[in-house]
C-alpha cells in the first residue's frame, strides 16, 4: 500500500466520486419483453409530494420523465419516450413515483435512475429486455442472485470508491 501515494488532487477527488455512490441506496432489476409494458419502480415516502421533484433519466442522461412539484412535466422529455411513459399521480402521496413504459424496445434495455430532490435520493433500475414476448414483465426480487447481477456494478463501484478513500486516508 505504501506504493500508492495519494496526491492532493486524488484526496480531493475521491470524496467527490464517492458522493453519488453514497446516495445510491437502492438498485432494482426489471425484466420485460419487446412490445410489452413495464413498471420502473421508484418509491420513497416524502412529507409533501407537491414540493418534490423527480427526475427519471436513462443511462445516456436522456430525460425519460420529470415530475415537478407533483406534476408530470413533459417539456424536455426525450423524443424516444414521447407517448410511451406515464406515472401514477394518484400514488405520489404514498411516495410512489414509479413509471410505466409502454411499447418496450430492445434499445430500452439499460440502467435508469430516479432522482428525488431535494431529498437527493436515487433509485437505480436495471432493465433487461427479452425478444421473447412470452417473458412476463416483473420486478426481480433483490434475493434473486443471477438476475441481480446487473445491479452488481453499482455495488462494485461503491466498494472501489470506499477502498480508494480508505487507502488515501491511511497514506
Ligand atoms: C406504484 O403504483 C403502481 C400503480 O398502481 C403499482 O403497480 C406499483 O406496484 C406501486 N409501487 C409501489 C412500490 O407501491
Amino acid at each position: 500500500m505504501s506504493l500508492f501515494k495519494c496526491s492532493h488532487s486524488i484526496r480531493f477527488l475521491v470524496p467527490l466520486f464517492l458522493l453519488p455512490c453514497v446516495v445510491t441506496v437502492s438498485c432494482q432489476n426489471v425484466d420485460g419483453a419487446v412490445k410489452g409494458t413495464i413498471t420502473l419502480p421508484c418509491a420513497y415516502k416524502v412529507p409533501d409530494p407537491s414540493v418534490v421533484n423527480i427526475f427519471w433519466r436513462s443511462e445516456k442522461g436522456n430525460i425519460v420523465l420529470d415530475i415537478k412539484s407533483g406534476r408530470e412535466d413533459l417539456t424536455n422529455q426525450h423524443m424516444k419516450y414521447k407517448g410511451r411513459v406515464s406515472s401514477f399521480p394518484d400514488n405520489y402521496k404514498t411516495g410512489n413515483f414509479s413509471i410505466l413504459l409502454k411499447d418496450v424496445r430492445q434499445e430500452d434495455a439499460g440502467t435508469y435512475v430516479c432522482h428525488i430532490l431535494p431529498q437527493d435520493r436515487r433509485t437505480t433500475v436495471s432493465l433487461t429486455v427479452s425478444d421473447n414476448p412470452d417473458v412476463a414483465s416483473r420486478v426481480v426480487p433483490p434475493s434473486d442472485g443471477a438476475a441481480s447481477r446487473s445491479c452488481l456494478h453499482v455495488f462494485i463501484l461503491s466498494s472501489l470508491n470506499l477502498l480508494l478513500l480508505y487507502v488515501c486516508q491511511i497514506n
